[in-house]
């Protein structure tokens, strides 16, 4: 990857948040220069310090769990990716109603990109030039945007690898028309209260015109969820004691992932999945890092992760919380998921 350090993207001069990097006049990113690693640890020792122990979902997510996810996302029993993707082979007609002038692209989330070369495909269809701005926090955007632009000639890419709300302070700047989306059905992964505010932030840095595209999953029949979260293969159940491993090496743990096991149910009251780590005895657990001992009693918990699931009435009344007009629901033809165009 040739690197130089010359197109102007809008940020200003001496930027004490971003360094930008040039790789080809096509594709550029910027990346947050605070480092915040370091609080990692601590972050995790306050979770589970709780009476009812946390570990944030997005620890998930480091080597290992990002390719253990990839693997979830072809299982048969997991199927958001395969419902969205169905949805996503008929956007072009469906957004071309909406898109009456030339959009930047702006994605949370972008992960390795498979979804949105469907949206691509269709922007590009559409428009002469389409910019696109994916917003992650892992730099696997840098390979996923090199080997996008391979294949489509008109597309420029800004990549920002930061959190989506620092990402959105970056992209209110631009002046094109934007349509914004969160797919994947990610949104579910926040606690009510986080949704809503999230939304409300992307409603307020939104103009006239632009729209938001997000993928939500929607309630059904209890054992078509469970087995989703709970593949006979033990997929989820190895991406959730990931956790367990990741905090080993990273961190100086010591935890023993025999004496740990992966829970997950449907909460049919809350309408989510949620998903646990049990521990199967008495134990006490050392985090050499930062020299601190965490106590278990057997049958004890760890939440790590919320998936929301909604009814159509759930997803107007998040709309509405968030000041958003639902313009259309699409959804796959088995009715599991859904892709909502909301506007400001
Ligand atoms: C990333 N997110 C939308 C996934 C989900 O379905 O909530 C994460 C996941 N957890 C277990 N399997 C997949």
């Amino acid at each position: 990857m040739t690197e130089s350090r010359t197109r102007n993207i809008g940020l200003k001069k001496n930027d004490q948040k971003y360094t930008q990097v040039i790789v080809n006049p096509r594709f550029c990113y910027v990346q947050t220069k605070k480092q915040t690693e370091h609080t990692f640890p601590r972050e995790i020792f306050q979770g589970l310090q709780r009476k009812n122990k946390f570990i944030h979902p997005k620890f998930f997510y480091d080597e290992m769990g990002s390719c253990l996810f990839e693997k979830i996302s072809t299982l048969d029993e997991y199927y958001l990716t395969r419902a969205e993707s169905e949805i996503l082979d008929t956007i072009k007609d469906n957004l071309s109603k909406y898109l009456r002038t030339d959009y930047s692209l702006i994605e949370f989330g972008s992960g390795s990109a498979l979804k949105t070369r469907k949206l691509l495909e269709a922007l590009t269809q559409m428009q002469d030039l389409v910019e696109y701005y994916p917003i992650d926090i892992s730099d696997i955007l840098k390979e996923s945007s090199l080997d996008l632009q391979k294949d489509y000639l008109n597309l420029k890419i800004t990549g920002i690898i930061d959190h989506y709300e620092s990402g959105l302070d970056f992209v209110a700047s631009i002046e094109q028309c934007k349509l914004f989306v969160f797919l994947g059905s990610s949104l579910g992964n926040f606690d009510s209260r986080g949704a809503i505010k999230f939304l409300r932030k992307i409603h307020d840095s939104m103009k006239k015109g632009d729209y938001f595209l997000v993928g939500l999953d929607l309630v059904k029949d209890r054992q078509v969820l469970e087995r989703a979260y709970d593949d006979s293969m033990g997929i989820t159940a190895k991406f959730n004691l990931n956790l367990l491993t990741r905090i080993n090496k990273e961190f100086g743990g010591n935890f023993d992932l025999k004496n740990f096991e992966h829970v997950s149910f449907f909460n049919e009251q809350q309408k989510r999945i949620e998903m646990h780590i049990q521990s199967k005895v008495d134990q006490e657990i050392w985090l050499s890092q930062i020299d601190v001992a965490i106590k278990f009693k057997k049958g004890e918990m760890i939440l790590t992760e919320y998936s929301h699931k909604y009814t159509v009435d759930q997803i107007y009344s998040l709309a509405k919380k968030s000041d958003f007009k639902v313009k259309e629901i699409w959804k796959d033809k088995n009715e599991y998921f859904s892709l909502v165009l909301l506007s400001p």
